[in-house]
């Protein structure tokens, strides 16, 4: 049986498992501790000392991120000590940036904008002085504003150890730190493949989803988890949707496999098909060479496509014709086109687009 480790949190008894930090065991018990640079599925680094509490016996606060558990300790969230400290963080992190709610993306969801309301901050008590970043914005799919950027690590992190591109790391250093691809590099001249998990995964508005970018509030979209059509992982992705129009894309986080929050490239920024003008929705038929494609029924298109393909078997025979398969479809629409190719048209002329 699982050795528990007992402990207090604001005057609850508590158990933990072994290993795990005051973070995990606080959440586990619904003790709300406030986060910027933790994120769930990367290593702890300790980088914002948002998360803060006090450990009695301990010379100072301690990141509760960070801090495993140990048997009998006695830990304290919401001291005026730990809201000072807090406090003092967030101030810190809002006054050097260039925070204007106003018309960031990310109104509404910004767990910076979040966190100073909930520590009730009217005003940052220190000046703010924005580095003045140019707004990077030459690629279709992502838009990065440094000025924005909290240094929490979080997307570099993201893209080192949950897509293992090891595109983004930090560069420079004190007040001229700064987050990016190799030698200052904009993402669309460096070896980064667009997957957006940094995107996913900032806390504030530094790296935003461009199509989005004011086709949207937060509270104006429906959220509709759905599966990815672009091969058969079936990857979950949460389709955020206003006025029957999808806005943008994000990866399930809550349904786990088989993707566990991650999405590619396709995934993220390919959905624009879905609503595109020129999708094709129905059949068309061009009956001879010289005649353009016509709209036609289903029922006319399947018609069509069966009495074509008997037609050949009989002049030509069965292994003059062969089928192509898509990595769209799922494993079992699949095995059901080599069956209908083998069994009902006879050949093993039967391939599948993700081969090639
Ligand atoms: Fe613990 Fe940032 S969340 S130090």
């Amino acid at each position: 049986m699982e050795k528990k480790v007992p402990l207090t949190i604001d005057g609850k008894n508590v158990e933990a498992s072994a290993g795990q930090t005051v973070l995990e065991c606080a959440r586990d018990n619904g003790i709300f501790i406030p986060t910027l640079c933790h994120y769930d599925k990367t290593t702890n680094v300790g980088a914002c000392r948002v998360c803060v509490v006090e450990v009695e016996n301990a010379r100072s606060l301690v990141a509760s991120c960070c801090m495993p558990v140990s048997p009998g300790m006695v830990v304290r969230t919401d001291t005026e000590a730990v809201r000072n400290a807090q406090k003092m963080v967030i101030e810190l992190l809002w006054s050097s940036g260039d925070h204007n709610c106003l018309t960031c993306e990310q109104n509404g969801q910004c767990e910076l904008q979040n966190l100073i309301y909930w520590l009730k901050i009217e005003k940052p008590r220190f000046e703010i002085e924005a580095p003045g970043y140019a707004i990077e914005n030459n690629n279709t799919m992502i838009q990065r504003d440094l000025n924005k950027c909290i240094l929490c690590g979080r997307c570099v992190r993201a893209c080192n150890e949950i897509q293992v591109n090891e595109v983004l790391d930090f560069s420079m250093r004190g007040s001229y730190a700064k987050v990016g691809p190799a030698f200052d590099a904009d993402y669309i001249n460096s070896s980064c493949v667009f997957c957006g998990e940094c995107l996913q995964v900032c806390p504030t508005g530094a790296i935003t989803f461009k199509q989005a970018k004011f086709a949207g509030r937060p509270w104006e979209m429906e959220k509709v988890r759905t599966t990815c059509t672009y091969c058969g992982v079936g990857c979950q992705m949460d389709v955020f949707v206003k006025d029957g129009q999808i806005v943008k894309v994000s990866g399930n986080r809550d349904y786990g496999k088989p993707n566990d929050g991650s999405l590619c490239v396709k995934g993220r920024f390919g959905m624009d098909f879905i609503q595109h003008p020129d999708r094709l929705k129905k059949p068309l038929i061009r009956r001879n060479k010289n005649e353009d494609l016509k709209e036609v029924s289903w029922k006319e298109a399947y018609a069509f496509i069966s009495d074509k393909l008997s037609s050949i078997k009989k002049t030509s025979g069965a292994d003059s014709i062969a089928g192509l398969s898509s990595a769209r479809c799922t494993n079992e629409e699949n095995y059901l086109f080599q069956k209908f190719m083998r069994a009902v048209i006879g050949t093993n002329n039967v391939d599948h687009c993700a081969r090639l």
